[in-house]
């Protein structure tokens, strides 16, 4: 396998894998691994490095089962159940996010990390594709480490010690409509479950660590509604600049889906936008988060 890495242009310091980046600010193609053949910890131990140098990573070509995903998936810790969306009844693990033809609204079509309203927000979201309409429906990843970087000296300051307010099921949302009001406006396709008294509105830093790089990074995202302390019309216009700054084009990378490809990326570090540009096909993924800890 060594000269998978020797017969590309990337970094050669990967022996088992080949890691092709597909933009210059986060994004790398995996080569050289078939999950449904198992991956042996070697290997295993570059594609986890690969992740975490790359933000999201992605696989293609790989026929999986979804006990073969699942299985995939606690490789990088435990399963983190989604809060709102209903599990797959014979797969409490996966959730399915189908759009027909004749649905109009797409799931996660905005800026956002996944589950940042929970008080531990999950660490990776596993996506894998079982139908894609040809040529659409592509998802977009932005980093955030660059979008902290890039931020002058005097607001890197002002945001330091400062915390915001996520919240997962508000009118904040585009459509101006809470969950169940979506649901039963026919705009929530996915069936929905009571999240109860789990906690469904938390705070976090605006400046994160990220606990396994320890590099700073910009937190924020579709869910945020105001900086903790301020009201939502003071924050609005800080939190507006820092929504934009944290997208543009140079901070981002767009996958391009094939079926039975998978995308595996870091939701402490990356907000993604999932493209709804198929009205009139039908897109079927299978979605798996991973649990993490309390952000810093
Ligand atoms: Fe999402």
């Amino acid at each position: 396998m060594a000269d998978i890495a020797a017969a590309s242009s990337q970094d050669q310091t990967y022996k088992r894998i080949a890691v092709k980046p597909i933009a210059g600010a986060l994004g790398a193609e995996i080569e050289g691994v078939d999950i449904a053949g198992g991956v042996d910890p070697e290997v295993f131990d570059e594609i986890y490095r690969a992740w975490l140098e790359n933000n999201v990573i992605f696989f293609r070509g790989q026929s999986i089962s979804p006990a073969q995903q699942i299985e995939f998936a606690k490789r990088f810790g435990d399963i983190h159940v989604h809060l709102f969306n209903k599990a797959m009844d014979d797969h409490p693990e996966i959730t399915e996010i189908l759009k027909t033809p004749e649905m109009k609204s797409n799931a996660g079509g905005r800026w956002h990390s996944d589950q940042m309203y929970t008080p531990v927000p999950a660490k990776a979201t596993m996506l894998y594709s079982r139908e894609i309409p040809e040529g659409r429906g592509d998802t977009m990843f932005s980093n955030m480490y660059l979008a902290y970087e890039t931020l002058s000296e005097g607001m890197k300051a002002s945001l330091q010690g400062l915390k915001a307010i996520h919240n997962g099921d508000s009118r904040n949302h585009p459509s101006g409509m809470t969950r169940m009001e979506r649901v039963k406006a026919g705009s929530i396709h996915m069936p929905q479950i009571d999240p109860g008294k789990a906690q469904t509105i938390s705070s976090h830093p605006v400046v994160r660590t990220h606990p396994e790089t320890g590099r700073k990074l910009l937190y924020i995202g579709g869910h945020t509604e105001r900086f903790e302390g301020w009201a939502e019309e003071e924050s609005k216009p800080l939190l507006d600049y820092l929504k934009t700054h944290a997208t543009r084009p140079e901070f981002v990378c767009r996958f391009h889906w094939t079926e039975n490809a998978m995308a595996m990326w870091d939701n402490r570090c990356c907000q993604h936008f999932a493209i709804n540009d198929y009205d009139g096909y039908q897109r079927r993924m299978h979605k798996i988060m991973v649990k993490g800890d309390a952000p810093f």
